[in-house]
């Protein structure tokens, strides 16, 4: 395929497979004509957050200059209209991830916050001294330090899944740390820093079999991907708003009713209450005893304008046309000397992680910068992973349902850039 071919021409839906149309799809998005050092920004640091489309834009600004009052409170119709948009927006999420019932969605700041309350609540009154949580290599330290916190707190142990050469989760070393002394499992469903696309619903099958729950960290594959939380089975789901091309501040914690209702409060305060004496306070309903205090009710409304916009497109269409870039991406950059690609999984999406000979991450991602190419350098926020390759770093570039084929060439064409600099 060359650049200048449009990857799939057209709007509708070809014999089989959806497709998509790539200029309407960039006309949504305003920042995608901004200029960086006076040439077309290419933009593939989408694993790190990703642009908002123009009716995300409107939503925002429609909630600030027609609806803004605060929710649940007021009997005024003005409040009425704002928790309205507020709970439709968690009516569109639940469909979003199918869960049973849209109670069964909390509202947080982000993925990084669902975990954590996890851990805090279900955590804090489930494991004891000598417990264990099963977390593997490739987590975000996200799904990370919230154990280790709890851990240390409860004097329970952290155990790890090792990953492939190719980066992908062992199985087999999976099955055998589940033990009687297993509390939860917490697992990514996409690596951000290496691609891989776990086997969830395998993962959950085999720890449900010893009465295990599972947490599922989907920050990454729920912008690419659909997910249905039941097929999956787990018990806790986690998104985050900014990289669904959402508002920024504002994530969901999908969690199994039964669990939600048996979990304590994470914080105090309002709304979260059903009544407060000095003596004594009982608790809301789920998810309302999970938002303590005004929440971020614009952000809500822009991830429900979000799921919108994603559903509109369509996963058929927006994962055809992220693989065929990635394999279009994958081919192209192995042609560049010296490039290693970190993450090789069979199942991975839309991630490209790569070493270049002795030349160091930043000082690729600084070179291409000069080219107004936007990608990734460093950790990305698993140094485990990068313990685990032996790298101090990798440069990354992360692809979204906007990325061309021309983008891609143009990285290419830095990477050349970066070859001459450095001899
Ligand atoms: C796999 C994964 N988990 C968790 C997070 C944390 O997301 P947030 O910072 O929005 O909470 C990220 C963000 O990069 C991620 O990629």
């Amino acid at each position: 395929m060359n650049a200048g071919e449009a990857l799939t021409p057209g709007v509708g839906t070809s014999e089989t497979v959806p497709v998509l149309d790539e200029d309407w799809v960039r006309a949504q998005f305003p920042i995608l004509s901004e200029t960086v050092r006076g040439v077309p920004l290419v933009y593939l640091d989408n694993a790190a957050t990703t642009q908002k489309p123009q009716s995300v834009l409107d939503a925002l600004a429609r909630y600030y200059a027609s609806q803004n009052a605060n929710i649940h409170r007021g009997v005024y119709q003005l409040s009425q209209e704002a928790t309205q948009a507020y709970e439709d927006a968690r009516g569109k999420v639940a469909t979003f991830l199918n869960a049973a019932e849209s109670a069964e969605i909390i509202f947080t700041r982000n993925a990084t916050e669902g975990i954590n309350l996890v851990a805090q609540t279900f955590g804090r009154s489930t494991v004891s001294t000598g417990d264990e949580v099963v977390i593997s290599t490739m987590e975000h330290h996200s799904n990370i330090v919230p154990w280790q916190l709890l851990c240390e707190e409860k004097g329970a142990r952290l155990r790890v899944v090792p990953i492939s050469d190719a980066g992908e989760l062992m199985l087999d070393e999976f099955e055998s740390l589940i033990g009687p002394r297993t509390k939860l499992v917490s697992i990514v469903h996409m690596s951000n820093s290496l691609g891989t696309v776990n086997p969830v619903r395998r993962v959950v099958e085999l720890a449900h079999t010893h009465d295990v729950p599972v947490l599922v960290d989907g920050s990454q594959a729920a912008y690419h991907m659909p997910v249905d939380v039941q097929a999956i089975g787990c018990d806790f789901y986690v998104v985050t708003g900014h990289k669904l091309y959402g508002p920024t501040g504002i994530g969901a914690l999908y969690g199994r009713r039964q669990l939600l209702d048996a979990m304590p409060p994470y914080q105090g305060g309002g709304d979260m209450i059903s009544s407060v004496t000095f003596e004594r306070t009982t608790y809301n309903e789920v998810p309302h005893k999970f938002e303590a205090g005004t929440p971020h009710i614009a952000g809500a409304i822009g991830l429900g304008a979000a799921v919108d916009f994603i559903d509109g497109v369509g996963f058929g269409a927006i994962a055809a046309h992220e693989r065929r870039l990635l394999e279009y991406a994958t081919a192209a950059l192995l042609e560049v000397p010296g490039l290693r690609l970190i993450g090789t999984a069979r199942e991975k999406a839309s991630i490209l992680s790569f070493v270049l000979d002795d030349v160091h991450a930043h000082d690729i991602g600084t070179i291409v910068d000069t080219e107004g190419v936007a990608i990734r350098t460093g950790h990305h926020c698993t140094q485990p992973v990068m313990d685990r390759f032996g790298v101090p770093a990798t440069a990354r570039a992360s692809l979204a349902m906007y990325n061309t084929a021309s983008e891609i060439d143009r990285l290419v064409a830095a990477l050349s850039k970066v070859r001459e600099v450095f001899g």
